[in-house]
């Protein structure tokens, strides 16, 4: 799919989100809202300095050694030493100091598992993979909105998304190979996009007639929603000033420009390094930055689902960088194809530059009508998976998910104080 605009779709769209809302309203109102979940903590228990690393590694854009579905599910759990291992870490500084933190996690039994059935049909199964469905969100009105402001761009090439007013997560292989940091981690930084400091930024909305194509049979609210939210607003301000602002479009839609910020510390849990998780590094592709400076754009929360898949409007969106679409932001959505308890499987359509991008779905505050966007994910990128444990690979792109012990740890990561850790 082409530049759309969505200012350009959202007349057309009008309608079907109305007719959404309504018939969702009806239903279960549960099923909307997000769960609270006690979560683990995850407890610094010793710091230890090591060698600067040599940050010869070099980027890789094709994953493999992803143990599988079937394969990940005949694995026994992680042992609680085993899982400490893994979320142990290592933090490298703005001036190459490296560090070594070892973790203690407790009140694991506390945690709601996995149900492990992926059996169960999802309600809105839909195959993808064909036709390139991906949105370009070209017009900053919107690239630089909630909550595709969210998205920021790697100086090593992939995408990431603001956790925190100064934290940035992504993906572990988008700084380290498994046995070394990347040549470019040593200077990273994080591109912010720029919203033009043109005056009048007011001129918002709908105007254009729509050459906006969609595919038949998708006017599926989900993608709706994204111009529906914040935009609402837009609209009525950007009211009689159609003509103008159609004037304005071409120059709108130039190529996006980043503020760039440094990172000021990277943290990697061990399950990422090589020979520390065996089949499992793929559950442990995750990093958290943090920026020198904060960059005044809102941050999207984490939180966690024990299944995706079962979730009633069970579709997750994610947006990032692709490296096909040079400096613009590229939007895209899709149901869950299989679920671990670690992973998600699904075709979205993405390509590498996206790896590393926040994966989220939008569920109601609980006890408000409030809807909420999360991050539940991480864009991890495409693999090859041995689905049935027969030998036979299948390609997906996967995400890792974001579990109770994880979140722990990255507000952890984030907050530096795991009281504040306790409820995803
Ligand atoms: C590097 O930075 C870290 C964190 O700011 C600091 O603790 C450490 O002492 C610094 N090391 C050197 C060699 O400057
Ligand atoms: C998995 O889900 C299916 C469909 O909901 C159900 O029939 C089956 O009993 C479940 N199996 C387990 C092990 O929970």
């Amino acid at each position: 799919m082409g530049p759309i605009p969505l200012c350009v779709l959202l007349p057309v769209t009008v309608l079907v989100v109305m007719v959404a809302v309504a018939a969702e309203e009806k239903m279960v109102d549960d099923e909307y809202t997000w769960p609270q979940w006690k979560v683990p903590l995850v407890r610094k228990r010793r710091t230890v300095p090591l060698s600067s690393p040599q940050f010869s590694a070099h980027s890789q854009s094709e994953l493999s050694g992803t143990c599988g579905i079937k394969c990940q599910s005949r694995l026994p759990s992680p042992s609680l030493d085993d899982l400490e291992q893994f979320l142990s870490y290592e933090t490298v500084y703005e001036n190459g100091t490296r560090t070594y933190t070892s973790v203690s996690v407790q009140g694991l039994n506390e945690v709601p598992s996995w149900s492990g059935n992926t059996s169960a049909r999802s309600r809105h199964k839909r195959e993808v993979y064909g036709p390139d469905t991906r949105f370009t969100i070209s017009d900053k009105q919107f690239s630089t909105k909630y909550p595709f402001s969210t998205s920021v761009k790697l100086s090593t090439g992939c995408s990431g998304v603001l956790v925190s007013p100064k934290h940035v997560l992504t993906a572990a292989h988008c700084i380290h190979d498994g046995k070394d940091y990347l040549d470019g981690a040593q200077k990273l930084r994080v591109g912010i996009l720029k919203e033009k400091s043109r005056r009048g930024k007011g001129g918002k909305g709908r105007g254009g007639r729509g050459k906006a194509k969609r595919r038949k049979g998708d006017n599926n609210k989900d993608e709706v929603e994204e111009k529906e939210e914040g935009d609402g607003k837009a609209e009525r301000k950007g009211k009689g000033k159609g003509k103008k602002r159609r004037s304005r479009r071409s120059a709108e839609s130039e190529k996006p420009s980043f503020k760039w910020t440094r990172v000021k510390k990277t943290e990697i849990p061990k399950g990422w390094f090589k020979g520390v998780s065996d089949g499992l590094a793929a559950d442990y592709d995750y990093a958290v930055l943090e920026l020198k400076k904060a960059p005044k754009v809102k941050h999207m929360d984490l939180g966690f689902i024990p299944s995706v898949k079962k979730l009633p409007a069970g579709r997750i969106h994610f947006s990032g960088f692709d490296d096909d679409r040079p400096g613009t932001l590229v939007y895209r959505f899709c149901s869950v194809s299989e679920e671990s308890s670690d992973l998600l499987y699904q075709y979205c359509d993405a390509k590498p530059g996206s790896s590393g991008s926040g994966v989220y779905i939008r569920l109601k505050e609980p006890g408000k009508k409030k809807w909420k966007r999360k991050i539940i994910g991480v864009f991890s990128g495409h693999q090859w998976v041995d689905v049935n444990g027969d030998g036979m690979q299948q390609d997906y792109n996967v995400a890792v998910r974001i579990t109770p012990t994880k979140y722990a740890q990255i507000c952890y990561w984030v907050h530096g104080d795991s009281s504040e850790c306790q409820v995803a």
